[in-house]
């Protein structure tokens, strides 16, 4: 089969390089943003009169019925025509004859390719910002209707402080927001044209590129066809987003793997979000948070290999950037699926409010109370410590939680101790004590809820600047 640069070969391709060369298997993803790109080029190409008018018609014509073809699934690529690109060349001189060949002038797959991945990447960095508001919402729910359920927090995996299980839902709202901001803040790099670069220094052709980023909608032209061509900073941005993003999901799943477990049974995970086990009829698993934790693994791998293509790359083209599109692909779509499932598994999740408080009630997590109690009573914090610590030891040796010791036993270690250790101990005082800024108070949660939703709307406006 005659390939498009054959010209210059006396034998065929050896069949095993054919297959190594190609990337039709994978770049098939791009085809709907190849020909959004060629349309754009060939426009432009007859209103500059690069080639005639009614030839850039045809063309344009002709690559709408491949699109058409291409969404009802109607085509067949072959290994043999390499890529995309040279795919749907074919298909279009199949489909209106020599003329097709006119749509190439002034450009290389080299920027061809380039664009079509601006394009992919910005479709889908909008598609996903929407993703991660969506897994937002579902987290500020839940917060909002659990700012009074009181769980312990955490240092260590060891009892801390008991906090509001709004406080803690926040958390990982904000950690998205910023993974929304980082999104945002990378289209302005992903919106730069680089089609016009040609192979790798511009072209003869009197071309006009801010039309076609007109066309295109994009911000701009990349202003040296060198980088143009050779740039993938914006997937490896990507990439790292992605990481970041992932861990922030991969924490949260697994403290839903744990507290979902009998020993924590702070919440249940709705049984359509669940599986069972082949073998133990009593099974109830949580494989979605196990799989997006066990994915970020992917996603960094995806990372590493990028950065690892472009590390040694002489400017400009090389073919080791066709290396570029697996991993993308692979961390977007994985991205996907990870937020398109952990909204409805947020919000289908029941949260046992009882188990959370009994948590709170069985442990020493009021210390720190304590001894703040007795600063407030003039003693300096590190001796309240101190006294605190072996109150703490004292209960331990006597099975009794704070709340259980009697006054005289409280006053058996300092005599500022009287009646109003039993209001100060309470979880739920525990919690609203903590009334400063960002703290975990019931006051301070509630603005930081309405924070939460105001910055919703403050992103959505700046993003529709
Ligand atoms: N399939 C190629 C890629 O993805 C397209 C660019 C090919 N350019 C070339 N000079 N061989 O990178």
């Amino acid at each position: 089969m005659s390939k498009l640069w054959s010209g210059r070969f006396q034998k065929e391709t050896n069949k095993l390089v054919e297959e190594l060369t190609a990337s039709i298997t994978f770049d098939q993803k791009l085809a709907d943003e190849d020909i959004e790109g060629s349309l754009a080029h060939v426009q432009m190409l007859g209103e500059c009169g690069i080639i005639p008018a009614e030839d850039a018609e045809k063309i344009a014509e002709g690559l709408k019925v491949i699109q058409k073809k291409i969404a009802q699934g109607e085509v067949n690529y072959l290994v043999a025509h390499e890529d995309i690109h040279m795919n749907i060349e074919k298909m279009l001189t199949d489909e209106i004859g020599p003329v097709a060949g006119k749509l190439h002038t002034g450009r290389s797959r080299n920027d061809q390719v380039a664009t079509d991945m601006h394009l992919y990447m910005r479709r889908k960095t909008e598609g996903l910002i929407e993703l991660v508001e969506a897994a937002q919402e579902a987290l500020l729910t839940q917060a909002e209707a659990n700012v009074d359920t009181i769980l312990p927090g955490y240092t260590h995996l060891q009892r801390a402080q008991p906090i509001s299980f709004a406080h803690h839902l926040l958390a990982y709202f904000w950690m998205l927001e910023r993974d929304k901001g980082r999104l945002q803040d990378s289209l302005k790099r992903i919106n730069l044209l680089p089609l016009g670069a040609g192979a790798l220094a511009g072209t003869t052709f009197p071309i006009n590129r801010q039309r076609v980023a007109e066309l295109l909608d994009f911000d701009g032209v990349y202003p040296n066809s060198l980088d143009a061509v050779s740039d993938r900073d914006f997937i490896a941005e990507f990439l790292s987003i992605a990481s970041i993003m992932m861990v922030h999901l991969s924490r949260l799943s697994e403290e839903l793997i744990l507290w979902s477990s009998q020993e924590f049974q702070f919440v249940e995970l709705d049984d359509s979000f669940c599986t069972g086990s082949s073998m133990m009829p009593q099974k109830k698993n949580p494989d979605v948070p196990e799989l997006i934790r066990g994915k970020t693994g992917r996603v960094f791998g995806n990372l590493i290999g990028l950065l690892t293509v472009l590390k040694g790359l002489p400017l400009a083209y090389n073919k080791d950037l066709q290396e570029d599109k697996e991993g993308m692909f692979d961390s977007v779509e994985t991205l996907e699926g990870a937020l398109m499932l952990l909204a409805p598994m947020l919000e289908t999740m029941t949260v046992n409010t009882k188990a959370m408080q009994e948590a709170v009630t069985k442990d020493y997590s009021n210390a720190t109370d304590l001894a703040d109690y007795l600063v407030n009573k003039g003693m300096p914090f590190r001796e309240a410590h101190e006294v605190i610590g072996q109150l703490v030891h004292y209960g331990i040796k006597h099975g009794k939680f704070l709340l259980d010791l009697d006054l005289n036993e409280f006053q058996s270690f300092s005599e500022l101790f009287d009646d109003a250790v039993y209001t100060v101990l309470k979880p739920e005082n525990v919690v609203a004590a903590r009334n400063s800024e960002g703290g975990t108070g019931f006051d301070q949660v509630k603005k930081q809820l309405q924070l939460a939703r105001n910055a919703g709307t403050v992103l959505a406006f700046h993003s529709k600047q």
